[in-house]
């Protein structure tokens, strides 16, 4: 039987934290398999409220538990804020195209993050540590505004870190503003790109931001020597389908929701409005 791309299924909340000020991360368990490749989209509905669309966080190697990391912005993301343990709410996908995890395959992956768009690269970095043997090298570069507007703060800090030692893995870690304590570095997340020593004839870089982030970050990667095809953007637009149909999401001729999220610079160069 054909798979009902408008059918949700229910999940249960299992848990919510608080990742920052405004960043939560809720935690579902779904009524049934609900499986997606890093980089896909989801909807995440809240009975009378509404639904929008955010990328899951977890790793799409776990099947029992699914996570979405959701700032708050409106309507939605305010119920998703509130939603406690037991509640109920649904999620129907996952649409567009994830990352083209195969043609990555013996290169250095090069991860760059702000704000909340590191919930997307987790679910790609977990995606990449689960097959580890298959990269020459991850670099992943994390930034936030402040220490507490850092997300998955023990995971990167702590978890994550401590593997660096076991395998090609390292972390550039910066914040706009550092205070007391802080022991990473401090300046906007283009800075942890200055002074890279990496293979730019074999590598790839992965960017989620915010549209300004993903703008400079994108230029710096050009200036160190990346190509077109060698930057990958993962775009967000105002979504009502999802699926193709409605034309909200379109950057010049090409549907986010369905030709996208993740599109290669080489793609999107030159399209009208392309960092709003
Ligand atoms: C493919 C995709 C993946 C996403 N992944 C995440 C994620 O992992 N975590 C996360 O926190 N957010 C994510 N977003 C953004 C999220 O969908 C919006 O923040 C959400 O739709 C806002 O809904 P709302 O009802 O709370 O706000 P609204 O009341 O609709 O609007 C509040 C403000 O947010 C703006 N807005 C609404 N929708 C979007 C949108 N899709 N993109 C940009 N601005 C928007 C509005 O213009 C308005 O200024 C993603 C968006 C897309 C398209
Ligand atoms: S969200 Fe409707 S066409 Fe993309």
């Amino acid at each position: 039987m054909e798979k009902n791309i408008y059918e949700s299924i229910r999940c249960m909340v299992t848990g919510v934290e608080e990742e920052s000020p405004s960043i939560k991360t809720v935690m579902l368990k779904p009524e049934r398999d609900f499986s997606f490749s890093a980089g896909q989209f989801a909807s995440l509905s809240v009975p009378g409220v509404g639904e929008a669309p955010f990328t899951p966080s977890s790793s799409p190697c776990e099947k029992e538990c699914l996570e979405f990391t959701v700032m708050k912005a409106g309507r939605v993301t305010s119920a998703i804020h509130s939603l406690r343990k037991g509640d109920i709410v649904g999620v129907r996908g996952p649409y567009g195209k994830p990352y083209p995890l195969d043609s990555f395959r013996g290169k250095e992956i090069l991860l760059v993050g702000g704000g909340v768009g590191l919930a997307p690269l987790r679910a790609l970095f977990l995606a990449l540590l689960a097959t580890s043997a298959d990269y020459k090298r991850i670099i992943f570069c994390c930034g936030a505004k402040t220490p507490q507007d850092y997300i998955y703060k023990e995971k990167i800090l702590d978890q994550w870190h401590s593997l660096c030692g076991k395998m090609p893995l390292s972390f550039r870690i910066t914040v706009d503003q550092k205070c007391p304590g802080w022991r990473f570095g401090e300046g906007v997340v283009t800075k942890t790109l200055d002074g890279l020593d990496v293979d730019t004839g074999n590598s790839v870089a992965v960017v989620c931001g915010p549209p300004i982030m993903m703008k400079f970050t994108t230029l710096k990667l050009l200036e160190i020597g990346y190509g077109d095809t060698q930057i990958y953007l993962s775009m967000e637009r105002k979504m009502y389908c999802g699926v193709g149909h409605c034309r909200h999401c379109l950057i010049g001729d090409l549907f986010v929701c369905k030709d996208g999220p993740v599109f290669t610079y080489s793609q999107l160069k030159g399209k009208p409005n392309l960092w709003v």
